[in-house]
């Protein structure tokens, strides 16, 4: 039975699984560094690679250890190549590489937001052609799936991703990073009473930049007025805006290209609102809803995502770069 050992570490989690080729997961180690960049409020990616430096022996560690076997039981080490941040990505990549050095493994360097999508497979198997919608801190595309090996980006955002959104928007009502659960939260108990603009982007691209901005204007007035704002009320009506706008996208983007099945991935995809509208609008196609324990940054996803390298014997070299940019279509 194939295993994979592999590391994540794009942004703020430093994280370690191991699983086998029936996607049995033999362990997932993750730590999360979010309680030392709220008090900044946002990722700080200097002290990001400090802290994976100083996490990631004692994480493979522990994975290993959980997994009750030696790191020579592995067939393939891998690793986020990225996009991430530069710093974090290496510290991955140089643990990744050392110890496909020392125990003289193939080494794969996965795409971090094929990890998001693959991760779906631990709920069921997969149908192709497929949609997947990625709602992420740095991304938001809906991305045509054909197979495991072909990805096309069909519609992206042209300014800020929704998860930078939602951060945004919590900093300017002074709440704590990570902003996105926060709204969530807050918009629960929130009443349609702002009026926020729809973003207007033709076709299947996104746009959160103006309506950020709005929720900004909008905190001001209200402070220039003397007027405390009512979060819960601009939670929901930030939140409604830039979901229906996620949701709409996706139903055009199934007419446009029809799929059997249709994923949602990131981090973004915690949103309780999100899941509740997809639900209610994404008929006729197999909707898959990761659980919330998979939408955030592990490595459990990049050891699925890497299973479908190894099939295909992707794997890279020594000198492979890390690369903060890289686009799913590469
Ligand atoms: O995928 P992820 O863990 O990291 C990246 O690869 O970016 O996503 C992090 C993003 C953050 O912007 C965070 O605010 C957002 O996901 N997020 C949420 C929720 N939980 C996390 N956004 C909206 N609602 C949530 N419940
Ligand atoms: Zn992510």
């Amino acid at each position: 039975m194939k295993k994979i050992l592999a590391i994540e570490s794009s942004c703020d989690e430093t994280a370690c699984a191991i699983i086998d080729e029936d996607l049995n997961v033999l362990s997932s180690v993750v730590t999360s560094q979010i309680d030392v960049h709220s008090r900044f409020g946002g990722v700080i990616p200097e002290v990001a690679s400090r802290m994976h430096v100083e996490q990631i022996s004692t994480i493979v560690k522990s994975a290993v250890d959980e997994a009750n076997i030696s790191v020579d039981d592995v067939d393939a080490i891998a690793y986020t190549i990225g996009p991430g941040l530069i710093g974090s990505l290496h510290v991955g990549g140089i643990a990744a590489k050392s110890l496909a050095f020392f125990y003289n493994k193939p080494l794969i360097g996965v795409h971090h937001l094929k990890g998001h999508i693959f991760i779906n497979e631990l709920i069921k198997p997969l149908q192709y052609p497929m949609m997947a919608l990625v709602v992420s801190g740095g991304h938001t595309e809906l991305v045509y799936i054909e197979d495991d090996e072909h990805f096309k980006i069909i519609g992206t955002t042209l300014d800020d991703a929704i998860g930078e959104a939602y951060d945004k928007v919590a900093r300017v009502i002074h709440e704590a990073y990570p902003g996105g659960p926060v709204i969530d939260r807050l918009a629960k108990t929130g009443k349609k009473h702002y009026e926020l603009p729809t973003p207007k982007v033709d076709g299947l691209n996104f746009s959160f930049s103006g309506l950020k901005n709005a929720v900004l204007q909008l905190a001001r007035k209200q402070e220039a007025l003397g007027l405390e704002i009512d979060k819960n009320d601009l939670a929901y009506a930030f939140q409604e805006t830039a979901l229906k706008s996620l949701v709409k996208k996706t139903k055009l983007a199934l007419d446009m290209y029809p799929c059997k099945s249709v994923v949602l991935a990131g981090g973004v995809a915690c949103n309780s609102r999100l899941r509740e509208m997809m639900q209610e609008e994404i008929k006729d196609v197999d909707l898959i809803l990761p659980p919330l324990k998979y939408c955030t940054d592990n490595a459990l996803m990049i050891a699925v995502a890497a299973m479908h390298y190894y099939k295909h014997q992707k794997f890279v070299d020594f000198n492979a770069s890390s690369m903060p940019s890289m686009s799913i279509e590469d």
